[in-house]
């Protein structure tokens, strides 16, 4: 492993148990320092991602890779019969459930999004967001996502995306390597999940890439936008 490379992983179990035990670790920090980091921008991007899950009103919709849930509570802002939030770090997940307080028509369950304990076709839409960096294996996780969509349901992922812009690209790379990183220590504890970030984004595919991925997975209608100078990719995609 090169010097402060924390991308890295050996194996696809090594690389799941370091994210897990990464996201255990930051839990209780996590929304506050996304509310920091985007200036309060991952709100407005939640927002448009769940607009685009096209969710019927009494339908019922996975977040998978949840977290404490803010896309899972976008969600129920649309009526849903249901919004499960599922994750394999329990203390994201537990998080999510204090939140969810009073609210009958949203769970939260353990799960990994590579396994996923769910009937095929038993969801109107799946969305995930911020999780595509962090998962083993994209195919997989891609193909679960599809396989417990009805068809005509929706598929959609908020990721951040590589920059390819040189001028912007150096100014978000000062600003991901250098201030997140410290803001992410001072705010959590935790400078080396804040310096995996960025990292992992460097490494990450490209929009065009993931878009490409979604259609091999044989989702349908795949579009994708980006936001804020291209740091940040929502996809959508319908199940055939
Ligand atoms: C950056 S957080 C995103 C959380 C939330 N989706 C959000 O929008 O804020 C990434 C999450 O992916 C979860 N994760 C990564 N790989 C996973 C997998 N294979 N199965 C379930 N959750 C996974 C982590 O535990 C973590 O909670």
């Amino acid at each position: 492993m090169k010097k402060n490379d924390l991308v890295t992983f050996q194996s696809g179990f090594e690389k799941a148990r370091a994210v897990q035990a990464m996201f255990d670790g930051i839990a209780q920090r996590y929304d506050l320092m996304n509310r920091v980091m985007t200036g309060g921008q991952d709100v407005r991007w939640r927002r448009i991602a769940i607009e685009h899950a096209q969710l019927p009103a009494g339908g019922k919709l996975l977040d998978i890779a949840c977290g404490t849930g803010d896309l899972a509570f976008e969600a129920l802002k649309r009526s849903p019969g249901l919004v499960v939030g599922g994750d394999f770090s329990y203390e994201m997940i537990k998080l999510g459930a204090a939140k969810a307080n009073g609210h009958d028509n949203i769970i939260f369950l353990s799960a990994d999004g590579l396994n996923l304990p769910f009937r095929d076709g038993g969801f109107d839409a799946v969305t995930t967001g911020f999780s595509m960096r962090n998962v083993a294996d994209i195919d997989q996780f891609l193909r679960e996502m599809v396989r417990v969509v009805a068809p005509g349901g929706r598929v959609v992922i908020l990721e951040l995306t590589p920059l390819k812009t040189p001028v912007i690209s150096s100014l978000f790379r000062f600003y991901f390597h250098r201030i997140v990183p410290l803001a992410g220590w001072l705010l959590t504890g935790d400078r080396k999940a804040y310096t995996y970030l960025p990292q992992s984004v460097d490494v990450f595919i490209t929009a065009q890439e993931l878009k490409e991925k979604m259609q091999r997975t044989g989702l349908i209608d795949v579009g994708y936008r980006t936001f804020s100078f291209g740091t940040v990719a929502l996809h959508w995609g319908t199940v055939a």
